[in-house]
C-alpha cells in the first residue's frame, strides 16, 4: 500500500497534497481529531468531511448524548452507529474516534461504527491491540493512534497475527490536547518532540507495510503543515483548532475559556488527574480541575465510562469512585463541558498547548481556507 502523497497540486483548492488511505482520495491531507467528550460530534465532523478533509466525531459518553439530543434512549452501539451516519450524510471522508480507555463500551462502539460504514476508525488512549478481531472491517480504515515507534511495532506485531496491517497511523506528540501518551517525566523530553519522533515512526510504518503516518500535536498554521509534510508526514491530525470553530459543539463557556487562556493557564494535570492513568492537558481554571485541587467534589460515579473490570470481571473499578485525591470525575467534568450536565457537575477543559494563540470562533470553512493556504493564495 501506497501512501499516496505527492508535492503537485492535485487540486486547485487545496494547495496541499493529497492523502490516500486505504484506497479513499482525500482531498485534503487534514483529519479533524476526535475531541471527547461531545465536542466533536457530526455538525463539526460533516463541516470538515464537506471541505475535503476528514472529520471524526468522538465516541465518548455518545449514547448520553445522543439520547438527550433526541428523547429517545439510544444505546452505545446505536449512538455510533447514528452519529457516523450523520456524519457521512452530506457526503466525505467520516468516521469516529473511539478510545481504548473506554474499555466497557469499545467493542459495541467499534460495531455501530463499522456498521454505519465508517470511512475510518481512530484508536488510541491505549493499545488497539485488539481492533481488527471485533469485527470485519471491510471498507473502514483501521487507524491506531501512537507516541513512539515502540507502540506501533507491538500493535504492528498483534495486528499481523490477526491478518490485519494498519492502514495508517497517526503520531500524536506531548503537545496534543486531551489524554497524553507519555509519562510526566517524559513531556518535555527533546527525544519526544514531534519532529524527533517521526522519523522513528514513519520507518516502522515503512517496515510494516509502508502506510500513511499522519502527526498532530500542536500543529497550528499552514506553514506548520508544510514543514510536517516536507519531513516526510503524510497528513495532519489537528484538534484545538477545531475546538475553537462554530460547529464545535463545545459550550459557549468552553469556547470562551479558549479564547482567554494565556500561555502559563495551559497546565498538564496528574494528581489529580484523569482516573485514565495519562496525563491530562486542562485549562487550569477549568471549574472541574479547579475545585479538585482543593478536593471539594467527594467521590461519586453515576456515568461509569472509564470503569475497570473487577476481579469478578465486572466494570466496578475507577480511580475516581475511590477518592477524590488522585483523580478528578473525568466523566461529569467532560459531560458538563459539552453541556450535557453544566447545573449538577463542574466542567473541565482540555486544549492542546497552543490553545492560547486562538483569539477567535471561527467557521470550519474559514478556518480549512487558512490552513490549506487557500486564504493566503486569494487575499
Ligand atoms: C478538546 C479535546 C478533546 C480531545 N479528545 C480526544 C479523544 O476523545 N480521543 C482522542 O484520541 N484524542 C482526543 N484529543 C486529541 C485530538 O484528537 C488531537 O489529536 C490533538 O488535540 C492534536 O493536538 P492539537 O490540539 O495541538 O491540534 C482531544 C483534544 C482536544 C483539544
Ligand atoms: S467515578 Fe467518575 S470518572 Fe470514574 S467511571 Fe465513575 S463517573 Fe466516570
Amino acid at each position: 500500500m501506497s501512501a499516496g502523497k505527492g508535492f503537485v497540486l492535485l487540486d486547485f483548492e487545496s494547495f496541499l497534497p493529497q492523502l490516500t488511505i486505504k484506497g479513499k482520495k482525500i482531498t485534503v491531507p487534514i483529519i479533524q481529531g476526535g475531541m471527547g467528550v461531545g465536542v466533536s460530534l457530526h455538525p463539526l465532523a460533516s463541516a470538515v468531511a464537506q471541505e475535503g478533509g476528514v472529520g471524526v466525531v468522538s465516541s465518548a459518553a455518545l449514547d448520553r448524548l445522543l439520547s438527550k439530543r433526541t428523547g429517545k434512549k439510544h444505546n452505545t452501539y446505536e449512538a455510533a452507529y447514528e452519529e457516523v451516519s450523520l456524519a457521512k450524510a452530506n457526503g466525505g471522508i467520516a468516521g469516529i474516534n473511539i478510545m481504548c480507555a473506554l474499555v466497557r463500551d469499545y467493542e459495541d462502539s467499534v460495531r455501530g461504527a463499522l456498521d454505519a460504514g465508517a470511512d475510518v476508525i481512530i484508536s488510541g488512549a491505549g493499545l488497539p491491540l485488539g481492533l481488527p478481531s471485533i469485527q470485519k472491517p471491510k471498507e473502514t480504515a483501521l487507524i491506531p493512534i501512537v507516541s513512539s515507534a515502540r507502540a506501533l511495532e507491538l500493535i504492528c506485531k498483534k495486528w499481523e497475527r490477526l491478518g490485519y496491517r494498519p492502514d495508517a497511523v497517526v503520531l500524536e506528540g506531548p503537545l496534543a490536547g486531551g489524554h497524553l501518551g507519555f509519562k510526566m517525566d517524559q513531556i518535555e523530553l527533546e527525544s519526544n518532540t514531534l519532529e524527533n519522533l517521526l522519523p522513528q515512526v514513519k520507518d516502522a510504518a515503512m517496515k510494516y507495510g509502508n502506510f500513511p503516518v499522519i502527526v498532530a500535536g500542536g500543529i497550528y498554521t499552514h506553514e506548520d503543515i508544510l514543514r510536517f509534510l516536507k519531513m516526510g508526514a503524510d497528513g495532519i491530525q489537528m484538534g484545538t483548532r477545531f475546538l475553537a470553530t462554530e460547529e464545535s459543539s463545545a459550550t459557549a463557556q468552553y469556547k470562551q475559556a479558549v479564547i482567554s487562556a494565556k500561555k502559563e493557564d495551559i497546565v498538564v494535570a496528574d494528581k489529580p488527574g484523569s482516573p485514565c492513568g495519562l496525563p491530562f492537558r486542562v485549562i487550569k481554571q477549568s471549574p472541574m480541575y479547579a475545585s479538585s485541587l482543593k478536593r471539594t467534589r467527594d467521590p461519586k460515579c453515576d456515568k461509569g465510562y472509564v470503569l475497570l473490570k473487577d476481579q469478578e470481571g465486572k466494570f466496578t473499578r475507577c480511580p475516581a469512585k475511590e477518592d477524590n485525591e488522585t483523580s478528578f470525575c473525568i466523566c461529569n467534568g467532560l459531560l458538563s463541558s459539552a453541556g450535557y450536565n453544566p447545573d449538577k457537575e463542574e466542567a473541565l477543559y482540555t486544549v492542546g498547548t497552543n490553545a492560547y494563540r486562538v483569539d477567535k470562533i471561527v467557521p470550519v470553512k474559514n478556518l480549512m481556507d487558512e490552513l490549506t493556504g487557500k486564504a493566503l493564495a486569494v487575499a
